[in-house]
């Protein structure tokens, strides 16, 4: 099966049918999982894909061994009344790693859309490239990115976990520095961030923090590193985790959002280097 491929822009890759309704099942896997490792992320646009959460993990488990959370292999993201956690919440989540806390951190992120939100009602999944952020920064705002070590807490329904990891790290496979950074989260328009982590940051001084902070989201959310998907029924986006940090942007309360996530780890999985505990 051939399908059109067409570049996302800043980074990323779009790939489409020739027909509609082609199986995205039908697409060679070896072929894709290098498009990932060399884009960063794909979208896969007008297949037909996935009747239910088993079907889309039966896909993902093609793709390497699944990561299996308290609630199975399938994440159902979906808003809920008086969240216990911002993930359930309409608000914005903070960029940031996945399995920054878990035992084990996923190479690829995998995200089905089962229902997406109304337009101009926000809710895109937000993406910085680390390489680009790095490539692009200044050897002054590099050279205070180095320094800094972050410390992270967060307890939530699925752990209580406590992680440390240098901003600046190694890509677990192939060796070039990629940023690992869990963005302090901000009241945005009075709207109240729920369960946030406990975060500092080691290695400046006190007064170097506000800089550190400051630079490293301008070059995190600058347009040359910075995606934002707008999701449509039927998407499957995935993602590379060990080079994109991600995040959500908020979108309006009750909007139809409904996405699946699946974790794929890497081979041979990659033991999360930062945790310091977990429970
Ligand atoms: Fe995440």
């Amino acid at each position: 099966m051939e399908h059109e491929a067409t570049p996302v822009q800043p980074f990323g890759l779009l790939l489409e049918p020739k027909q509609s309704l082609d199986n995205l099942c039908d697409l060679d896997i070896d072929h894709l999982r290098e498009l990932v490792r060399r884009e960063h992320l794909i979208v896969l646009r007008g297949f037909h894909t996935f009747q239910d959460a088993e079907s889309f993990a039966n896909y993902c488990e093609r793709w390497g061994r699944i990561s299996i959370w308290p609630f199975g292999k399938v994440l159902e993201l979906i808003e809920q009344e008086n969240p216990e956690d911002h993930i359930f919440d309409n608000n914005y989540v903070p960029l940031h790693w996945d399995g920054m806390y878990r035992p084990e951190i996923p190479e690829f992120q995998m995200f089905h859309c089962v229902r997406a939100p109304l337009a101009q009602h926000g809710g895109r999944t937000t993406f910085s490239n680390t390489v680009i952020a790095l490539r692009e920064a200044s050897a002054h705002d590099r050279s205070l990115w180095h320094k800094v070590t972050g410390h992270y807490q967060r307890k939530m329904e699925f752990y209580d976990s406590k992680t440390v990891s240098p901003v600046i790290a190694s890509h677990p496979d192939r060796g070039f520095s990629v940023i690992r950074y869990n963005e302090p989260p901000s009241e945005k328009n009075g709207h109240r961030f729920v369960n946030p982590p406990v975060l500092s940051f080691s290695g400046i001084e006190v007064d170097e923090l506000e800089e550190f902070h400051s630079s490293l989201r301008n070059a995190l959310y600058a347009p040359a590193s910075f995606y934002a998907h707008e999701w449509r029924v039927g998407d499957v986006v995935i993602a590379d985790n060990y080079t994109l940090l991600h995040g959500r942007e908020a979108f309006v309360t009750r909007s139809p959002r409904h996405l699946r996530r699946v974790h794929v780890l890497g081979n041979p999985p990659y033991v999360n280097p930062g945790l310091v505990s977990h429970q």
